[in-house]
């Protein structure tokens, strides 16, 4: 990885809202910042439940995909240069296991590993209502330094579709990443 650019790792896992991961695919692509997927054999199902798009469709936006059973895979180690990882949408077995650093998948690992390193971890977690497991579990990992990202879309930018709602969250994560986009309007943005 060259100075100044960019390298996300982005996991999905079977939580509802597998759009958002493959609306972050598809905007770092465009962005033409290389991605780093791993995915979770649930979210590959959550591909034919929630959408109409093929795994081969969605692993084709990333830059280069990993196998999330291979440990001998680059994202197995700290030592692997990338400028964070973003797990959207992201379970609460996930969330579980990341804050308990119970690392039996490539995409827990990898968590672990950003997190060890001190680089931005973006968590987009996916469930309602809340049990107090989940809410501790995510007190854990803000306190190791995690950003807790809910898939939760504001209304307040004038969403007229799906997509909007989408972007938003998809937008609140490059805000996190220090990535320029123009996925949604922000508030009062040109009134100050
Ligand atoms: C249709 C469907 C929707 C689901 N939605 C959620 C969800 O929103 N949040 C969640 O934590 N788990 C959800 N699950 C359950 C997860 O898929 C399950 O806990 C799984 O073990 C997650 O594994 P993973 O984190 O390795 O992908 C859903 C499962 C199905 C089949």
């Amino acid at each position: 990885m060259k100075r100044n650019e960019k390298r996300i790792i982005v996991g999905l896992t079977g939580a509802s809202g597998i759009i958002y991961g493959i609306r972050l695919l598809e905007v770092l692509r465009d962005l033409g910042i290389e991605t780093d997927l791993v995915m979770t054999d649930m979210a590959a199902k959550m591909f034919e439940i929630e959408t109409s798009r093929t795994e081969t469709e969605v692993t084709a936006l990333a830059t280069r995909v990993h196998d999330s059973y291979d440990f001998t895979s680059p994202l197995a180690s700290g030592g692997f240069r990338n400028s964070g990882m973003v797990v959207i949408p992201c379970s609460m077995k996930t969330i579980a296991g990341i804050s308990c650093g119970f690392a039996d998948n490539l995409l827990l690992r990898a968590a672990d590993c950003t997190l060890k390193e001190r680089r931005p971890l973006v968590l987009v977690p996916r469930e309602t209502p809340l049990n107090v497991i989940h809410l501790k579990n995510m007190v854990t990992l803000a306190e190791a330094g995690a950003v807790i990202l809910p898939a939760s879309p504001g209304f307040y930018h004038g969403p007229k579709a799906i997509g909007d709602l989408v972007d938003h969250i998809a937008g609140k994560v490059l805000d996190v990443l220090e990535i320029e986009h123009h996925l949604y309007r922000r508030w009062k943005e040109n009134t100050l």
